[in-house]
């Protein structure tokens, strides 16, 4: 870490590309692997992706020029890409119809609005089991509380759009919310199987989502992922002898892939005492890794010290730059500030955040004019730069300053 800060500078995400492939590995028994790429849209984590044989989700214009740029094809059975979205905007709309892109639909109105500009085909549902589960309320994507997913009472009714513009539904999709527990997914396979012997035989294919928890803290539970996967391969099981043809099971996990694959690497510039608190100030804050700010996330983090010297463990409060008191990474939910076990660290100090690969780079900012940081994947001992660090000029290259 200490070599790749001095060749990149810091603040840097750096990526394990053998700890990205390991999770792969992991979820061997699905059928197919649909990498959530929302946590990490990186077009070499992509790539590792694709060459893993992951397929992907996109949920957005954007992301779908992502998979295109990384090399995945637009058709392919099972489908390469898939559009998973509550509503279509209208470069989004162009672009699955322009390529031929499955849809997932979460929302009637995507099915009319798909409908209206295709001859026929298929789709799956992403369907709202009225229940769900999340780290946080804000990552809960199921239940009355939440927008996403077509209504499972609502079903009947899309079935007769999509009758009424030729579409067949090919698969049920759920996704209960992120950060959930094993309890709290377990529910998902019934409910799955429950949804597809009412949408009928027409289905081909089962959607876990994604979800799966990751160990943030040490001695969280890690993933039983043989036991999750029985679980969905009896719901198969049923679904086959009921339809009479083979049924598919997909898994759409983001963090689960590459959250402990990711560090971000800090340098500490300042240390300060307020009071009872102990602060380290490094040259990263929310507008490089947000989900402290926004949900009271945990990240463990560590110190790689620019001395020789000892360094006895402390209770420190860690923030960065921003003009805001609420840049602090050691945060309960709510803004409250706590402190985190650490070695006493000195200006000049490397501090490491890590389980830092999902939702890190993807939801940083250029808040307070901050440059986007640079990215750092790491294969076979060797570092290569995957996103070169933004200048200040790039914050102001799209701006405009009207004549007078
Ligand atoms: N599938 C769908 C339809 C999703 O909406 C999501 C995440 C996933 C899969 C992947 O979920 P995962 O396996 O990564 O938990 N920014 C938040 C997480 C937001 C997740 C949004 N949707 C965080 O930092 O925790």
């Amino acid at each position: 870490m200490a070599e790749i800060a001095r060749d990149f500078g810091t603040p840097t995400y750096v990526y394990d590309a053998a700890r990205i492939i390991e999770r792969i590995g992991d979820l061997a028994p699905f059928d197919v692997i649909r990498y959530a790429q929302k946590a990490n849209s990186n077009l070499a984590i992509l790539d590792l992706c694709r060459r893993q044989g992951v397929l992907v989700d996109a949920v957005s214009a954007g992301e779908i020029h992502r998979a295109l740029a990384a090399g995945y094809s637009t058709q392919g059975e099972p489908p390469p890409i898939v559009y998973t979205a509550d509503l279509f905007d209208k470069e989004s709309l162009e672009l699955v119809v322009e390529h031929g892109i499955a849809v997932n639909c979460g929302s009637p109105d995507m099915i009319d609005q798909y409908g209206a500009e295709v001859d026929g085909g298929e789709i799956t549902l992403r369907i709202n089991p009225g229940f769900g589960h999340g780290h946080s309320q804000k990552t809960n994507t199921g239940g009355e509380h939440s927008k996403h997913g077509i209504w499972h009472e609502d079903l009947a009714e899309c079935q007769r759009r999509a009758e009424h513009r030729g579409l067949a539904i090919s698969g049920v999709h759920v996704h209960i919310g992120s950060g959930a527990d094993l309890e709290h997914l377990a529910g998902v396979a019934g409910a799955v199987e429950k949804l597809a012997l009412s949408v009928g035989s027409s289905v081909h294919t089962v959607s876990a989502g994604g979800g799966l928890p990751v160990p943030y803290r040490a001695g969280d539970p890690t993933m039983n992922v043989a036991a999750y996967f029985r679980l969905w391969d009896e719901a198969r099981k049923r679904l086959e002898d009921r339809f009479g043809h083979s049924v598919r099971i997909e898994i759409e996990p983001g963090r689960y892939l590459v959250a402990e694959a990711g560090t971000l690497v800090t340098e500490v510039r300042a240390r300060k005492r307020q009071g009872a608190n102990d602060f380290v100030l490094v040259d990263a804050g929310f507008n490089v890794l947000a989900r402290p700010v926004m949900y009271g996330a945990y990240h463990p983090m560590s110190l790689a010290p620019a001395d020789d010297g000892p360094r006895e463990l402390r209770d420190l409060v860690v923030g960065g730059p921003l003009c805001e008191s609420g840049d602090i990474f050691t945060q309960e939910e709510g803004g409250f500030v706590r402190t985190q076990r650490l070695p006493d660290a000195k200006v000049g100090d490397l501090l490491l955040i890590e389980c830092a690969g999902a939702y890190g780079f993807v939801m940083a900012s250029n808040y307070n004019s901050k440059p986007l940081p640079a990215e750092v994947l790491v294969s076979d001992a060797k570092a290569v730069c995957v996103r070169a660090r933004q200048s200040v000029e790039d914050l102001t290259r799209l701006e405009i300053v009207p004549s007078h």
